[in-house]
Protein backbone atom coordinates (compact mmCIF):
# COMPACT_ATOMS: atom_id res chain seq x y z
CA UNK A 1 0.00 0.00 0.00
CA UNK A 2 1.27 3.60 -0.71
CA UNK A 3 1.38 6.06 1.72
CA UNK A 4 -0.64 8.96 1.94
CA UNK A 5 -1.00 12.15 3.71
CA UNK A 6 -3.09 13.00 6.54
CA UNK A 7 -4.27 15.75 8.27
CA UNK A 8 -3.39 14.46 12.58
CA UNK A 9 -3.18 18.36 13.70
CA UNK A 10 -4.81 21.90 13.20
CA UNK A 11 -4.20 24.99 14.95
CA UNK A 12 -4.96 28.74 14.21
CA UNK A 13 -3.91 32.53 15.39
CA UNK A 14 -5.51 35.57 15.05
CA UNK A 15 -3.81 38.83 16.50
CA UNK A 16 -6.27 40.33 18.89
CA UNK A 17 -6.31 43.88 17.72
CA UNK A 18 -9.67 43.89 15.76
CA UNK A 19 -10.05 46.46 12.97
CA UNK A 20 -13.62 46.92 11.74
CA UNK A 21 -15.26 48.77 8.49
CA UNK A 22 -15.81 51.90 10.93
CA UNK A 23 -12.25 52.31 12.35
CA UNK A 24 -11.07 52.12 8.62
CA UNK A 25 -13.75 55.01 7.42
CA UNK A 26 -12.13 57.17 10.51
CA UNK A 27 -8.80 56.99 8.73
CA UNK A 28 -9.86 57.15 4.91
CA UNK A 29 -12.75 57.77 2.84
CA UNK A 30 -14.81 54.32 2.37
CA UNK A 31 -17.68 53.03 4.46
CA UNK A 32 -18.80 50.13 6.09
CA UNK A 33 -21.84 49.82 3.53
CA UNK A 34 -19.39 49.73 0.44
CA UNK A 35 -17.11 47.15 2.24
CA UNK A 36 -19.37 45.16 3.30
CA UNK A 37 -21.86 45.05 -0.09
CA UNK A 38 -18.50 44.64 -1.89
CA UNK A 39 -16.83 41.98 -0.13
CA UNK A 40 -18.56 40.67 2.74
CA UNK A 41 -16.15 41.64 5.08
CA UNK A 42 -17.05 43.43 8.48
CA UNK A 43 -13.45 43.54 10.53
CA UNK A 44 -10.18 41.85 10.45
CA UNK A 45 -7.58 41.72 12.99
CA UNK A 46 -4.11 43.64 12.59
CA UNK A 47 -1.07 42.65 14.48
CA UNK A 48 1.07 45.48 16.78
CA UNK A 49 4.51 46.08 16.58
CA UNK A 50 6.83 44.23 16.61
CA UNK A 51 4.91 41.38 16.15
CA UNK A 52 5.72 39.29 12.48
CA UNK A 53 4.60 36.75 10.52
CA UNK A 54 6.96 33.80 11.84
CA UNK A 55 5.34 35.00 15.52
CA UNK A 56 2.31 34.31 14.19
CA UNK A 57 3.23 31.22 12.33
CA UNK A 58 4.73 29.96 16.00
CA UNK A 59 1.24 30.55 17.66
CA UNK A 60 -0.35 28.51 14.64
CA UNK A 61 1.51 26.12 14.47
CA UNK A 62 2.36 25.47 18.42
CA UNK A 63 -1.23 24.53 18.95
CA UNK A 64 -1.40 22.47 15.77
CA UNK A 65 1.58 20.38 17.14
CA UNK A 66 -0.39 20.22 20.28
CA UNK A 67 -3.40 18.77 18.88
CA UNK A 68 -1.08 16.19 17.18
CA UNK A 69 0.10 14.91 20.21
CA UNK A 70 3.53 15.53 18.81
CA UNK A 71 6.62 18.16 19.44
CA UNK A 72 8.90 20.01 17.47
CA UNK A 73 11.72 17.09 17.53
CA UNK A 74 9.41 14.81 16.06
CA UNK A 75 9.14 16.53 12.51
CA UNK A 76 10.81 15.36 9.53
CA UNK A 77 10.14 19.24 7.41
CA UNK A 78 8.75 22.77 7.47
CA UNK A 79 6.82 24.09 4.52
CA UNK A 80 5.54 27.57 4.98
CA UNK A 81 3.87 29.62 2.65
CA UNK A 82 3.46 33.34 2.73
CA UNK A 83 3.51 36.46 1.03
CA UNK A 84 4.33 38.74 3.97
CA UNK A 85 8.12 37.50 4.50
CA UNK A 86 9.57 38.58 7.75
CA UNK A 87 12.67 39.32 5.77
CA UNK A 88 14.16 39.30 1.98
CA UNK A 89 15.73 35.98 3.00
CA UNK A 90 16.39 33.83 4.91
CA UNK A 91 13.24 32.76 4.04
CA UNK A 92 10.37 32.53 6.53
CA UNK A 93 10.56 29.10 7.99
CA UNK A 94 13.89 29.57 8.42
CA UNK A 95 12.86 31.64 11.62
CA UNK A 96 10.30 29.75 12.09
CA UNK A 97 12.32 26.50 12.53
CA UNK A 98 14.09 28.62 15.35
CA UNK A 99 11.50 29.60 17.47
CA UNK A 100 9.78 26.48 17.40
CA UNK A 101 12.96 25.17 18.01
CA UNK A 102 12.57 22.50 15.53
CA UNK A 103 16.32 20.58 15.74
CA UNK A 104 18.49 21.86 13.35
CA UNK A 105 18.93 19.61 10.45
CA UNK A 106 15.87 19.36 9.29
CA UNK A 107 14.77 21.05 6.19
CA UNK A 108 12.23 24.23 6.44
CA UNK A 109 11.05 26.02 2.90
CA UNK A 110 9.15 28.87 1.80
CA UNK A 111 6.73 28.55 -0.54
CA UNK A 112 6.00 32.01 -2.25
CA UNK A 113 1.96 31.51 -4.03
CA UNK A 114 0.00 33.97 -2.17
CA UNK A 115 -3.49 33.39 -1.97
CA UNK A 116 -2.78 29.66 -3.13
CA UNK A 117 0.01 29.21 -0.88
CA UNK A 118 -1.46 26.95 1.41
CA UNK A 119 -2.44 24.54 -1.30
CA UNK A 120 0.43 24.77 -2.45
CA UNK A 121 2.39 23.89 0.41
CA UNK A 122 -0.34 21.18 0.64
CA UNK A 123 0.58 19.22 -2.40
CA UNK A 124 4.58 19.94 -2.07
CA UNK A 125 4.24 18.73 1.68
CA UNK A 126 1.94 15.39 0.05
CA UNK A 127 4.34 14.58 -2.76
CA UNK A 128 6.77 14.19 -0.12
CA UNK A 129 4.79 12.15 2.53
CA UNK A 130 4.06 9.75 -0.80
CA UNK A 131 7.52 9.22 -1.32
CA UNK A 132 8.63 8.42 1.59
CA UNK A 133 11.39 11.24 1.82
CA UNK A 134 9.15 12.70 5.23
CA UNK A 135 6.75 10.91 7.52
CA UNK A 136 5.43 14.19 9.62
CA UNK A 137 5.50 17.75 7.93
CA UNK A 138 4.48 20.96 9.54
CA UNK A 139 2.37 22.55 6.96
CA UNK A 140 2.03 26.85 8.08
CA UNK A 141 0.07 29.72 5.84
CA UNK A 142 0.95 32.87 7.69
CA UNK A 143 0.46 36.79 6.81
CA UNK A 144 1.42 40.07 8.29
CA UNK A 145 -0.34 42.49 5.49
CA UNK A 146 -1.34 45.25 7.79
CA UNK A 147 2.35 46.92 7.97
CA UNK A 148 2.49 46.61 3.88
CA UNK A 149 -0.40 48.60 3.32
CA UNK A 150 -1.34 51.48 1.96
CA UNK A 151 -4.10 53.26 4.54
CA UNK A 152 -4.74 56.17 2.36
CA UNK A 153 -7.56 57.19 0.20
CA UNK A 154 -5.25 56.08 -2.72
CA UNK A 155 -5.04 52.90 -1.66
CA UNK A 156 -8.12 52.02 -0.05
CA UNK A 157 -9.12 49.46 -2.81
CA UNK A 158 -6.61 46.92 -1.66
CA UNK A 159 -6.58 48.25 2.12
CA UNK A 160 -9.59 47.32 3.02
CA UNK A 161 -9.41 43.69 2.18
CA UNK A 162 -6.76 42.44 3.84
CA UNK A 163 -6.25 40.58 7.58
CA UNK A 164 -2.94 39.76 9.49
CA UNK A 165 -3.62 35.81 10.76
CA UNK A 166 -1.75 32.16 10.51
CA UNK A 167 -3.20 28.42 10.23
CA UNK A 168 -0.82 25.40 10.05
CA UNK A 169 -1.51 21.94 10.01
CA UNK A 170 0.28 18.64 10.54
CA UNK A 171 0.35 16.35 8.22
CA UNK A 172 1.96 12.85 8.64
CA UNK A 173 1.98 9.83 6.34
CA UNK A 174 -0.93 7.13 6.47
CA UNK A 175 -1.93 3.90 5.03
CA UNK A 176 -5.43 4.06 3.87
CA UNK A 177 -7.24 1.08 3.75
CA UNK A 178 -10.85 2.67 2.99
CA UNK A 179 -10.96 5.44 0.82
CA UNK A 180 -14.63 6.10 1.95
CA UNK A 181 -13.63 6.21 5.90
CA UNK A 182 -9.92 6.70 6.46
CA UNK A 183 -8.90 10.51 6.87
CA UNK A 184 -6.66 11.56 4.17
CA UNK A 185 -5.60 14.62 1.37
CA UNK A 186 -7.18 12.50 -1.83
CA UNK A 187 -5.35 14.50 -4.30
CA UNK A 188 -3.99 17.77 -4.98
CA UNK A 189 -4.33 20.20 -8.31
CA UNK A 190 -2.06 23.00 -9.00
CA UNK A 191 -2.03 25.45 -11.76
CA UNK A 192 -0.31 29.26 -12.67
CA UNK A 193 -0.53 31.68 -15.35
CA UNK A 194 1.63 34.32 -15.07
CA UNK A 195 0.34 36.43 -17.82
CA UNK A 196 -1.74 37.72 -14.81
CA UNK A 197 1.11 38.77 -12.38
CA UNK A 198 0.72 42.47 -12.86
CA UNK A 199 -2.78 42.04 -12.16
CA UNK A 200 -2.26 41.91 -8.34
CA UNK A 201 1.27 42.14 -7.51
CA UNK A 202 4.13 44.10 -5.26
CA UNK A 203 6.14 46.37 -7.48
CA UNK A 204 9.45 46.83 -5.43
CA UNK A 205 11.39 46.30 -4.20
CA UNK A 206 13.00 43.82 -6.27
CA UNK A 207 16.18 43.05 -8.33
CA UNK A 208 14.27 43.77 -11.61
CA UNK A 209 14.95 48.04 -10.78
CA UNK A 210 18.59 49.66 -11.23
CA UNK A 211 19.02 49.63 -7.08
CA UNK A 212 16.77 46.64 -5.35
CA UNK A 213 15.29 49.98 -3.30
CA UNK A 214 14.93 53.32 -4.59
CA UNK A 215 13.09 56.50 -2.62
CA UNK A 216 11.75 57.36 -5.77
CA UNK A 217 9.73 54.20 -5.64
CA UNK A 218 8.78 55.07 -1.95
CA UNK A 219 7.73 58.23 -3.15
CA UNK A 220 5.55 57.03 -5.82
CA UNK A 221 3.95 54.11 -3.73
CA UNK A 222 5.31 51.66 -5.45
CA UNK A 223 6.10 49.84 -2.40
CA UNK A 224 1.75 49.01 -2.29
CA UNK A 225 0.29 46.52 -3.55
CA UNK A 226 -1.28 47.20 -6.79
CA UNK A 227 -4.33 45.24 -8.30
CA UNK A 228 -6.91 45.28 -11.19
CA UNK A 229 -9.48 44.49 -9.10
CA UNK A 230 -11.88 43.43 -11.93
CA UNK A 231 -9.86 40.91 -13.61
CA UNK A 232 -8.72 39.31 -10.01
CA UNK A 233 -12.84 38.66 -9.77
CA UNK A 234 -13.30 37.59 -13.01
CA UNK A 235 -10.44 35.16 -12.94
CA UNK A 236 -11.05 33.65 -9.71
CA UNK A 237 -14.48 33.00 -10.42
CA UNK A 238 -13.73 31.20 -13.61
CA UNK A 239 -10.48 29.52 -12.21
CA UNK A 240 -11.55 28.24 -8.78
CA UNK A 241 -14.66 26.85 -9.94
CA UNK A 242 -12.65 25.01 -12.68
CA UNK A 243 -10.28 23.73 -9.88
CA UNK A 244 -13.38 22.33 -7.87
CA UNK A 245 -14.40 20.20 -10.73
CA UNK A 246 -10.98 19.21 -11.38
CA UNK A 247 -10.26 17.81 -8.25
CA UNK A 248 -14.06 16.51 -8.22
CA UNK A 249 -13.36 14.73 -11.91
CA UNK A 250 -10.23 13.36 -10.66
CA UNK A 251 -11.41 11.36 -7.97
CA UNK A 252 -14.49 10.42 -9.45
CA UNK A 253 -16.60 11.87 -6.94
CA UNK A 254 -19.75 14.19 -7.70
CA UNK A 255 -20.37 17.46 -6.33
CA UNK A 256 -23.32 16.30 -4.21
CA UNK A 257 -20.95 14.41 -1.83
CA UNK A 258 -18.61 16.96 -1.02
CA UNK A 259 -19.79 17.96 2.50
CA UNK A 260 -18.28 21.26 3.30
CA UNK A 261 -16.59 23.38 0.82
CA UNK A 262 -13.75 25.69 1.97
CA UNK A 263 -12.89 28.19 -0.05
CA UNK A 264 -10.19 31.54 -0.20
CA UNK A 265 -11.39 34.41 1.61
CA UNK A 266 -11.13 37.09 -1.01
CA UNK A 267 -14.43 38.51 -1.46
CA UNK A 268 -18.05 36.77 -0.34
CA UNK A 269 -18.96 37.52 -3.85
CA UNK A 270 -16.53 35.72 -5.55
CA UNK A 271 -17.14 32.68 -3.46
CA UNK A 272 -20.88 33.13 -4.04
CA UNK A 273 -20.48 33.03 -7.87
CA UNK A 274 -18.49 29.94 -7.59
CA UNK A 275 -21.27 28.03 -5.88
CA UNK A 276 -23.98 29.40 -7.94
CA UNK A 277 -22.42 28.11 -11.13
CA UNK A 278 -21.28 24.89 -9.62
CA UNK A 279 -25.20 24.91 -8.26
CA UNK A 280 -23.48 24.27 -4.45
CA UNK A 281 -26.12 24.73 -1.30
CA UNK A 282 -24.61 27.80 0.32
CA UNK A 283 -24.85 26.29 3.57
CA UNK A 284 -22.35 23.42 2.25
CA UNK A 285 -19.85 26.94 1.89
CA UNK A 286 -17.81 27.75 4.57
CA UNK A 287 -17.18 31.35 5.20
CA UNK A 288 -14.90 33.42 7.38
CA UNK A 289 -14.25 36.65 5.93
CA UNK A 290 -16.62 38.74 7.52
CA UNK A 291 -14.24 38.59 10.78
CA UNK A 292 -10.58 37.91 9.36
CA UNK A 293 -11.02 39.66 5.64
CA UNK A 294 -8.18 38.22 3.14
CA UNK A 295 -5.51 36.46 5.55
CA UNK A 296 -4.07 35.28 2.02
CA UNK A 297 -2.15 32.02 2.78
CA UNK A 298 -3.45 31.28 5.89
CA UNK A 299 -7.48 31.86 4.96
CA UNK A 300 -7.52 27.26 4.30
CA UNK A 301 -6.18 26.32 7.35
CA UNK A 302 -8.02 28.98 9.20
CA UNK A 303 -11.40 28.27 7.58
CA UNK A 304 -10.48 24.13 8.57
CA UNK A 305 -10.20 25.42 11.85
CA UNK A 306 -13.38 27.28 12.25
CA UNK A 307 -15.38 24.70 10.95
CA UNK A 308 -14.09 22.26 13.39
CA UNK A 309 -14.51 24.42 15.91
CA UNK A 310 -17.97 25.29 15.22
CA UNK A 311 -18.90 21.45 14.36
CA UNK A 312 -19.51 22.02 10.78
CA UNK A 313 -16.37 19.87 10.05
CA UNK A 314 -16.72 16.49 11.23
CA UNK A 315 -14.65 13.31 10.88
CA UNK A 316 -15.50 11.04 7.93
CA UNK A 317 -16.80 14.15 5.60
CA UNK A 318 -15.36 15.01 2.19
CA UNK A 319 -13.99 18.09 2.02
CA UNK A 320 -13.16 20.40 -1.03
CA UNK A 321 -10.62 23.67 -1.05
CA UNK A 322 -10.03 25.66 -3.44
CA UNK A 323 -7.82 28.76 -4.02
CA UNK A 324 -6.88 31.63 -6.41
CA UNK A 325 -4.26 34.37 -5.95
CA UNK A 326 -1.52 36.15 -7.29
CA UNK A 327 0.64 34.89 -9.56
CA UNK A 328 -2.29 34.05 -11.40
CA UNK A 329 -1.80 30.52 -8.99
CA UNK A 330 -4.67 28.65 -8.27
CA UNK A 331 -5.27 25.21 -7.10
CA UNK A 332 -7.73 22.57 -5.20
CA UNK A 333 -7.60 19.72 -3.53
CA UNK A 334 -10.34 17.22 -1.95
CA UNK A 335 -9.78 15.71 1.34
CA UNK A 336 -11.38 12.47 3.53
CA UNK A 337 -11.57 14.61 7.24
N1 LIG B 1 -14.29 52.31 -0.32
C1 LIG B 1 -15.11 53.06 -1.07
N2 LIG B 1 -15.01 53.14 -2.40
C2 LIG B 1 -14.04 52.42 -2.98
C3 LIG B 1 -13.15 51.62 -2.26
C4 LIG B 1 -13.31 51.59 -0.87
N3 LIG B 1 -12.53 50.86 -0.07
N4 LIG B 1 -12.30 51.01 -3.10
C5 LIG B 1 -12.63 51.43 -4.33
N5 LIG B 1 -13.68 52.27 -4.26
C6 LIG B 1 -14.36 52.95 -5.35
C7 LIG B 1 -13.46 53.18 -6.55
O1 LIG B 1 -12.74 54.38 -6.41
C8 LIG B 1 -14.46 53.25 -7.67
O2 LIG B 1 -15.05 54.53 -7.67
P1 LIG B 1 -15.47 55.23 -9.07
O3 LIG B 1 -16.52 54.35 -9.66
O4 LIG B 1 -15.97 56.57 -8.62
O5 LIG B 1 -14.23 55.29 -9.86
C9 LIG B 1 -15.47 52.23 -7.22
O6 LIG B 1 -15.39 52.12 -5.82
C10 LIG B 1 -15.15 50.87 -7.78
O7 LIG B 1 -16.33 50.32 -7.99
P2 LIG B 1 -16.37 48.98 -8.76
O8 LIG B 1 -15.27 48.90 -9.74
O9 LIG B 1 -17.76 48.82 -9.29
O10 LIG B 1 -16.07 48.00 -7.60
P3 LIG B 1 -16.19 46.47 -7.72
O11 LIG B 1 -17.61 46.08 -7.63
O12 LIG B 1 -15.37 45.95 -8.86
O13 LIG B 1 -15.49 46.01 -6.40
C11 LIG B 1 -13.51 45.05 -5.58
C12 LIG B 1 -14.14 46.29 -6.20
C13 LIG B 1 -12.05 45.34 -5.29
C14 LIG B 1 -14.22 44.74 -4.25
C15 LIG B 1 -13.69 43.86 -6.55
O14 LIG B 1 -13.21 44.21 -7.81
C16 LIG B 1 -13.01 42.64 -6.08
O15 LIG B 1 -13.37 42.05 -5.08
N6 LIG B 1 -12.00 42.14 -6.82
C17 LIG B 1 -11.22 41.03 -6.38
C18 LIG B 1 -10.30 41.49 -5.32
C19 LIG B 1 -9.65 40.35 -4.61
O16 LIG B 1 -10.29 39.41 -4.29
N7 LIG B 1 -8.34 40.47 -4.34
C20 LIG B 1 -7.61 39.48 -3.65
C21 LIG B 1 -7.47 38.29 -4.53
S1 LIG B 1 -6.65 36.98 -3.81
Amino acid sequence: MTARARITGIGRYLPPKVVTNDDLAARIDTSDEWITQRTGIKERRWVEHPTTTSDLALEASTEALESAGVGPGDLDMVVLATLSPDHEFPGTACFLQAKLDVPAGVPAMDVRQQCTGFVYASSVADQFLRTGFARRILVVGAEVHSKGLDVSDEGRDVSVLFGDGAGAVVMEATEVADPSADPHLLSTHLHADGRGAEDLWLPAPGMAYDRFMSHDQVSAGDVYPKMNGRSVYVNAVKRMSEAVVETLEANAAPIEAVDLFVFHQANLRINEAVSERLGIPPEKVFNTIDRFANTTAATIPIGLYEAVQQGALQPGMLVAVAAFGSGFTWGSMLLRW
